[in-house]
């Protein structure tokens, strides 16, 4: 038999449990890098712009792996493409999509060019937070300029 002071703990304990696993499902988290996200900043930082943020989850389940890696060219690599603007403007890498015809166009620099400053290229492995500036508004027409 139950005391009735184990009761109260037992449901102390189960409404302690549901307050954790509302937390945990409900509370909205700032989902920003992600799990595989790739930092490209072979040239950004030194041009005066943010790094590069390529979502490889948020392509992977768009498209796959050959796509990119075999008919687009890219390397297995992070950074290891030599990736400029001008190859992008003439189709290439991500030029292919990015285009205003597979998916919005280059005009768009800051859905790209999302890093934070001084972030070294790298292959994003861990769930930390911290990759990328706050997120990028601008294809809100009301928060367009006039
Ligand atoms: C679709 C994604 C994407 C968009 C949109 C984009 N960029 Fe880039 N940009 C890249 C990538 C990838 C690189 C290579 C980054 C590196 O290695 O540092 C790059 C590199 C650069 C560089 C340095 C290399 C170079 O070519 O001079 C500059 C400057 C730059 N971008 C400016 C811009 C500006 C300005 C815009 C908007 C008009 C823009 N980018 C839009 C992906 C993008
Ligand atoms: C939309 C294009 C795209 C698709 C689809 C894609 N990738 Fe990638 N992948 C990239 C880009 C861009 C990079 C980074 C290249 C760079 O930084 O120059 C990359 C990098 C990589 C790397 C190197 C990471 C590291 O550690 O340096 C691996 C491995 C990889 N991709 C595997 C895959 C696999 C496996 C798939 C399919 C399940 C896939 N990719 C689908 C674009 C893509
Ligand atoms: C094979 C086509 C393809 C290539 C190559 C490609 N993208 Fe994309 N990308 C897409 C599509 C499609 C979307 C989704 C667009 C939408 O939702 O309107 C997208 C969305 C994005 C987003 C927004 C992700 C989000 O959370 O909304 C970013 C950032 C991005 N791409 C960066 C890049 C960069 C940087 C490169 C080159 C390194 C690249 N993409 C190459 C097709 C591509």
């Amino acid at each position: 038999m139950i005391s009735n002071a184990g009761r109260r703990l037992t449901g102390r304990t189960a409404l302690f449990g549901m307050v954790v696993w509302l937390f945990a499902v409900v509370a909205p988290t700032p989902a920003q890098a992600e799990y595989a996200d790739i930092v490209i900043n072979n040239y950004a930082d030194a041009a005066g712009m943010r790094p590069v943020v390529f979502p490889h989850w948020f392509h992977r389940i768009r498209f796959r792996c050959k796509v990119c890696h075999a008919d687009l060219g890219f390397k297995f690599k992070a950074g290891g493409n030599a990736i400029t603007m001008a190859k992008i403007i003439d189709g290439e890498f991500c030029g292919a999509c990015h285009n205003g015809e597979v998916s919005w166009s280059v005009e768009n620099c800051d859905m790209c060019h999302s890093g934070i400053p001084g972030t070294p290229t790298h292959f994003h492995g861990s769930t930390v937070q911290r990759l990328i500036a706050p997120p990028f508004k601008g294809l809100d027409q009301s928060k367009q300029p006039q």
